[in-house]
């Protein structure tokens, strides 16, 4: 009897939400149209597969146009592809903090840069900026080199030895490189990370974007209720086990042992030292920052190689390139101006993270009343989903061959009509990634070893990738690469 009431005033408590929701927004959802889905649910039950959040938002955008309004539970999604619009958002001091879904992040990972809101993200990202700079970065070129050529001797045993999957080798690197640069530590001192935890970071990733797009599973008893606990619980655990085991040695130094501040953890360290961060806040930015950056590079050097493997005249073409700038085989170091010289491999890395963009959709929430240039009026607490994937495949931005491969998208007179958010794999504006000139430089000194020391070959068809939202972009089956040595 208790339980029936129970679930009546609950019932009761959700439509009365839902209600006072449509007279919140009512002049948001009569102006701009879009799918509305069921009450108190909108579209969520569309959405909760992985496999299909993508195709679901083509379907939505190319009934809708490039701006909707959809419903994911009881709260209004604007979704957009539009360059300007996002300009304006991205620009606005309204739109600063991480929509509602995000809560998942903080529930893996705590209060990290990734997540914290307003006013205290502005103070964060100012503090944590230095370790993110150029000439930081700069400093790190030689480690990227190291990294790299310890790359290569990973990669030697799998040369003729027919097609493999490389996502977990070059993960399990990515993750040493980013632990090494950023926490001056790298994973292999303390002996590998373990497949299993690889696993681990994989199994809590697909229940991460489950909770995203469920968000009612972010209540425990929910997920228990539901199966989808002992999983998540367990991964969790262990990855912010790992991490902790990580930092441990420098968060118990004093900060004039903690003389490098490039270095992310020895900066939060020292703030910590300083009473400005708590040894948690020290765990939380660690967790997020390494988990921000690891995956992300990886994936793009693993699906760049998939697309030079499956287009092979242009991987023809980088091969040229690079065999102009390191004629010799063996070791060879890639400085920084080399990087800046390498301009065709610039334009491959841009096409391929247009293409296959490391992370599909980005949410914000509007913290105030916005209104957009195009005139649309967001009131306060309105989610806002920006759809990169489908942004960066837009015919009417990137043309007929927006779907297909071809790096002359990047050449320069290609580019001169683009509205400058017409590419943005990083976002842009106030609240861009902190990282990105971290990922380029190490991609591109990645890639130009790898494209110069090995042939790159797939019997997968570019036609058959299948993508899944994974928080990245995953695909449903991953495409094996075959290896071979090859010379100047
Ligand atoms: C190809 C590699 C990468 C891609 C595509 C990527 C993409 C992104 C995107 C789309 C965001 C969200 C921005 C927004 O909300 O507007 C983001 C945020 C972030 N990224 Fe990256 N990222 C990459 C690598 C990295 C690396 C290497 C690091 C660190 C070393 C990093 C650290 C972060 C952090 C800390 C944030 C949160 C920034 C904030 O909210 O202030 N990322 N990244």
């Amino acid at each position: 009897m208790f339980t029936w009431q129970l679930w009546c005033t609950l019932f009761c408590v959700l439509w009365l939400y839902f209600l006072w929701t449509l007279c919140r927004f009512y002049s948001l959802i009569f102006t701009i149209p879009g799918p509305i889905g069921y009450p108190l649910i909108g579209v969520a039950l569309k959405v909760r597969r992985r496999e299909d959040v993508l195709k679901i938002l083509k379907n939505f955008l190319d009934r809708y146009g490039s701006f909707l309004i959809t419903w994911l539970g009881p709260i209004p999604s604007f979704v957009t592809t539009d360059p300007q619009l996002i300009q304006d958002i991205l620009n606005s001091q309204n739109c600063l903090d991480k929509a509602n879904v995000y809560r998942v992040v903080n529930d893996v990972a705590g209060l990290g840069l990734i997540t914290a809101k307003e006013p205290h993200w502005s103070v964060l990202r100012k503090m944590l900026n230095p370790a993110f700079g150029l000439n930081a970065l700069t400093s790190l070129v030689p480690t990227f080199n190291a990294e790299a050529n310890s790359l290569l001797k990973m990669v030697e045993p799998l040369v003729d030895s027919g097609e493999q999957d490389l996502l977990p080798l070059l993960q399990n690197f990515s993750l040493n490189v980013a632990s090494q640069t950023t926490m001056g530590c790298g994973v292999n001192e303390n002996g590998n990370i373990e497949s299993h935890q690889l696993l681990n970071i994989s199994n809590l990733q697909e229940s991460m974007t489950e909770i995203f797009f469920s968000p009612w599973l972010i209540s425990r008893t929910l997920r228990q209720l539901f199966g989808r606990e002992d999983q998540y619980f367990k991964a969790k655990t262990e990855i912010r086990g790992f991490i902790n085991k990580l930092i441990e040695p420098t968060l118990s130094k004093v900060s004039e042992q903690l003389k490098d501040k490039n270095n992310f953890l020895n900066l939060a360290t020292d703030l910590k030292n300083r009473g400005i961060f708590t040894t948690q806040n020290v765990e939380d930015h660690s967790v997020q920052i390494v988990f921000a950056a690891f995956e992300t590079t990886a994936n793009t050097v693993a699906y760049t190689l998939m697309l030079l493997a499956m287009f092979p005249e242009y991987q023809e073409k980088a091969f040229e390139e690079l065999c102009s700038f390191f004629p010799k085989s063996g070791d060879f170091d890639v400085s920084y101006s080399d990087i800046k010289n390498l301009v065709y491999l610039d334009l491959i890395l841009n096409e391929s993270m247009r293409l296959l963009t490391p992370v599909p959709i980005v949410g914000r929430q509007t913290m105030r009343d916005v209104r957009l240039s195009n005139g649309i009026f967001i009131p306060k607490g309105v989610q806002i989903a920006i759809d990169i994937f489908h942004l960066h495949r837009d015919k009417k931005i990137w043309g007929e061959n927006a779907e297909t491969f071809d790096p002359e998208h990047f050449l320069p007179h290609n580019l001169q009509e683009k509205h400058p958010y017409s590419f943005i794999p990083f976002t842009k504006g106030i609240r861009n990634c902190i990282g990105w000139r971290h990922a380029l430089i190490s991609i591109k000194i990645i890639l130009a070893k790898l494209l110069r020391t090995y042939k790159f070959s797939t019997s997968y068809k570019f036609e058959d990738l299948d993508f899944v939202e994974d928080l990245t972009l995953k695909f449903k089956t991953v495409p094996l690469l075959d290896i071979q040595r090859r010379d100047c």
